[in-house]
């Protein structure tokens, strides 16, 4: 049993402090925001993660797991002190690192025994340094400490399941003793462990999720190819995804990837090598490639409806950036949703567990209807796409939906459905890279 403290409690640092409490280490977390806090303190998670409340409510009732908003309560008795402070995109795309620099400087401050500090928020290469010079200048007296960064890997949706199940776990530090002691906290997961130093360990972290998008966009630039040349990106995919060096993930074509994790990062990797002088040509392609698939929306539903949107109703199944989460940053749903107003078309929404995200960052109520079911948003609709790949718009009936729509027109920005059986249910079903070779001609062939 370890006393660890957390500090910040968004998605990292709870899961963080949840599951370090579940692996029976003592954990206070705290966060400034005294709203999130008075949640937690009531029982009410300030997100949803599939588990989280559950596994919360088990460690809270067993005296394992506190939730506060003092500093000095949640470090006091602590040996591990983890940083879990958001990291939002600056305006250049450089990471914002004010969270940051706020927690080292109230650490320090109070910290009255020896600490290590242990940078999980995902920070530019340097940090690390950064957070030990701040903390150096403003401890008011000399107190032993040292800093290791642990980057998490965690998806949002599988959080827990991934704290507990890691493929690595990264520790970056010149200090070994340091590193040796953060590592004996994660042996009860037993995954490989790679210590290496501190930019290193920063680098891993950001080239991991810049790689994870490269992989998404590079399949999505093949759907386009696939789109022209009458081949299924999905079973072109599948075919080389059994390439143990490839490997099947991250290869779902679509609408592309969004969330509070890629575009950041890929723009902030971008941001540091600019600064260094270098051309990062792959990560402006992966972003741009990236972009133009929200446009694509537009696009195939102009090729299907006409130019002019104005007077047509588009209904959007699943509006978070994935299933199982109700985040909504950087999602799709919001940019297609705006560019569907700008041509002047009315939307309708639905997602299972984003609504009232969804009513906060979605266009206003009188240009974007948000619904109670999926069969409510098609209802009337002169298209339907489909944003997010919920489980539940795999199974829907959709020869009711097909009756309740003005047009029988499916954009399927997932590829979840089948375009044949779409096709025979007498759809006009449009996936992404899901040529057909049936729908072309190629001169010679
Ligand atoms: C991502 C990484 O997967 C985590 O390892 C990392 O810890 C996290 O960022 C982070 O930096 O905190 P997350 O953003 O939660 O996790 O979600 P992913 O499952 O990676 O999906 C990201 C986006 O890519 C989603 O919009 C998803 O729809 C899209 N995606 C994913 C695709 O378009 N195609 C795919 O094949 C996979």
């Amino acid at each position: 049993m370890k006393d660890i403290a957390v500090i910040g409690v968004g998605y990292v640092g709870l899961v963080t402090a949840t599951c370090f409490a579940d692996l029976g280490n003592h954990v206070i977390a705290m966060d400034v925001a005294e709203d999130k806090i008075d949640k937690l303190l009531q029982g009410i998670m300030p997100i949803y993660e599939p588990g989280l409340a559950e596994v919360v409510k088990r460690n809270v009732d067993a005296g394992r797991l506190h939730f506060t908003t003092s500093y000095t309560d949640t470090i006091k008795n602590a040996r591990f002190v983890f940083i879990c402070v958001g990291t939002p995109s600056g305006v250049d795309g450089e990471a914002d690192l004010q969270y940051v620099r706020q927690a080292a400087e109230t650490i320090a401050r109070i910290m009255d025994h020896p600490l290590i500090i242990i940078n999980k928020s995902t920070v530019p290469v340097g940090t690390g340094d950064w957070v030990a010079d701040i903390i150096r200048k403003h401890q008011p007296r000399p107190i032993d400490f040292s800093v290791v960064s642990c980057p998490e890997f965690l998806r949002e949706g599988s959080a827990l399941q991934d704290f507990m199940n890691p493929d690595r776990t990264v520790l970056g530090s010149l200090d070994h003793e340091a590193a040796d002691e953060v590592a004996q906290l994660h042996l009860p997961l037993r995954a490989p462990i790679v210590v290496t130093d501190l930019r290193t360990a920063e680098m891993i972290k950001y080239a991991s999720n810049a790689f994870l998008a490269t992989k998404i966009s590079f399949i999505n630039e093949i759907a386009n190819i696939c789109e022209a040349l009458g081949a299924d990106v999905k079973e072109v995919a599948a075919g080389m995804g059994l390439d143990k060096r490839i490997g099947k993930m991250f290869l779902d074509s679509g609408i592309g990837y969004g969330g509070s994790c890629f575009p950041k990062d890929v723009l902030a990797l971008h941001h540091m090598a600019i600064e260094q002088e270098q051309q990062p040509q792959l990560l402006e392609a992966v972003m741009s490639i990236n972009l133009s698939r929200r446009h694509q929306v537009i696009a195939k539903l102009r090729d299907l409806l006409g130019d002019d949107l104005r007077g047509k109703t588009i209904g959007l199944l699943g509006l978070a950036f994935k299933p199982n989460t109700d985040d909504m940053r950087d999602a799709p749903a919001i940019t297609i949703a705006g560019l569907l107003v700008e041509a002047g078309a009315t939307v309708k929404g639905y997602d299972p567990v984003a609504m009232d995200v969804a009513r906060q960052v979605m266009p206003p109520a009188t240009l974007c209807t948000l619904c109670k079911t999926p069969y409510e948003v098609c209802e009337g609709c002169d298209a339907v796409v489909i944003v997010t790949e919920w489980n539940e718009f795999k199974q829907l009936d959709m020869l009711r939906i097909k009756a309740s729509m003005r047009q029988p027109i499916i954009v399927d920005g997932r590829n979840i459905y089948d375009p044949v059986m779409m096709r025979e249910m007498g759809f006009v079903y449009r996936g992404f890279g899901r040529g057909y070779s049936g729908d072309i001609h190629l001169d010679g062939v």
